[in-house]
């Protein structure tokens, strides 16, 4: 399918500017001229709008939309042992695939073109991805080791046939998931490191989340978070680490010096007491930092144009510093990187021959009147309801705020009736 966004106003690396965006085969085919012979088999007038990157959100629990609200207000080890995990005890596979559909609303709606999802219940979640035609990295979440050998064996078997059987879904990819280091141990990261290497997959997982954790860590290992997952093989230039809250000088020289992306999730620590992610050290330090949301039962959205003006604002505050990470290098975060994050370097930015994710912004909302600086505007003006229209991969998900692939107020029905039978509602 072609598709013509007619004089728009677009954020393209170089800067901003108005200019015609001709998208072919999925692909940003040229972003001033036709190309020869293009003929659009849909035009949208860009007039009074902006065209972004789709957000990355690089690190979330989609399913967990059926929490949202249902756990607040509590410390980490409260909210995740004594309220959380009792009740996804209670989830099935099908529960889980009304959640991550519920979740795919709320990403496209605020703008998100892709995720990095960590959860069970893959076919589940796969099959929703497959459904609606959105772009996600799914990974099975694997805890255990050798007090529970049978059981974190079958995980890893779930994480594994999971990548053999979706393996030919457009935008769908997978990445291994070892939870944290205070969920598998010592052998069981270094096993997932090994398969992660054999099957050429790469690693997503949490690191350095709370204190509490980093205490559990010295306590049983004599070493922080960050150096137990680089000496067991976790850490490599396609990991994906999640949080990296309280980092020590030799933390970030380790993440910098293997290639690892750092999904920072300013709310979610917020909201969970966890504290304030070094950002700006880090990115001194050449840290690659990317953005996400973490899951609904601790943000409770999953829209980024939220986490990005917190991650925006959080950082100067705290470093008494206005230029500690500036709304321009936040966009940057939650587009470039995060594709980074992803491990593609054709997503990300809005040039001729990128895959078109795309989201189109309506300028004429009275947040964003006057315009006058676009970056400025996107993280802090923006709230993600200006979103009207979004594109992965050349097709429209969603046209001035409706749905093309999902059914809407089923989803809402299904969630609500999960809510009836585990007793949040
Ligand atoms: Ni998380």
């Amino acid at each position: 399918m072609n598709i013509l966004i007619k004089d728009i106003l677009a954020l393209l690396p170089e800067g901003v500017s108005t200019c015609s965006v001709y998208i072919s085969g999925g692909t940003i085919a040229s972003t001033g001229f036709a190309p020869e012979g293009f003929t659009p088999d849909k035009t949208i007038n860009g007039s009074g709008k902006m065209l972004i990157p789709g957000l990355v959100n690089a690190h979330t629990h989609a399913s967990m939309t059926i929490l949202r609200n249902c756990a607040d207000d509590l410390l980490f080890n409260d909210w995740l042992f004594g309220r959380i995990l009792p009740l996804e005890e209670k989830f099935t596979g099908e529960d889980c695939h009304w959640g991550i559909k519920l979740a795919i609303m709320e990403m496209l709606r605020c703008g998100t073109a892709s995720f990095i999802d960590m959860y069970s219940f893959m076919d589940d979640l796969a099959q929703a991805v497959a459904d609606t035609g959105i772009r996600a990295v799914l990974s099975r979440g694997l805890v255990g080791g050798s007090d529970d050998f049978a059981a974190s064996e079958q995980r890893m078997k779930e994480a594994l046939d999971a990548v053999e059987k979706w393996k030919d879904i457009p935008n769908l990819s997978f990445m291994l998931a070892p939870h944290a280091p205070y969920t598998c141990d010592e052998g069981f990261l270094r096993e997932i490191a090994t398969e992660a290497k054999r099957q050429g997959l790469p690693i997503t997982t949490h690191i350095s989340e709370s204190l509490s954790e980093i205490e559990t860590i010295k306590e049983r290992y004599g070493c922080t978070p960050v150096e137990l997952c680089d000496r067991a093989g976790l850490l490599t230039d396609t990991t994906v680490a999640a949080h990296c809250v309280h980092l020590t000088d030799n933390d970030i020289s380790i993440l910098a010096s293997r290639g690892v992306t750092v999904a920072t999730n300013p709310v979610s620590n917020l909201k969970l007491a966890n504290g304030i992610a070094p950002v700006p050290k880090m990115l001194k330090a050449g840290v690659k930092v990317a953005l996400g949301t973490d899951g609904a039962a601790s943000n409770n959205t999953l829209n980024m144009f939220r986490e990005l003006t917190m991650l925006t604002l959080i950082h100067k505050g705290v470093n008494h510093d206005a230029k500690a990470v500036s709304a321009r290098e936040g966009i940057n975060i939650a587009t470039k990187n995060g594709a980074m994050a992803l491990g593609r370097s054709d997503l990300g930015e809005i040039r001729p021959g990128n895959i078109a994710d795309l989201a189109i912004i309506d300028l004429g909302q009275p947040n964003m009147q006057p315009l006058n600086d676009p970056a400025a505007a996107l993280a802090y003006s923006s709230n993600g309801s200006e979103v009207e229209t979004v594109i992965v991969g050349g097709k429209i998900l969603m046209e001035n705020r409706e749905f093309l692939t999902i059914d809407a107020e089923r989803t809402v029905y299904e969630v609500s009736k999960i809510c009836e039978r585990i007793g949040t509602k």
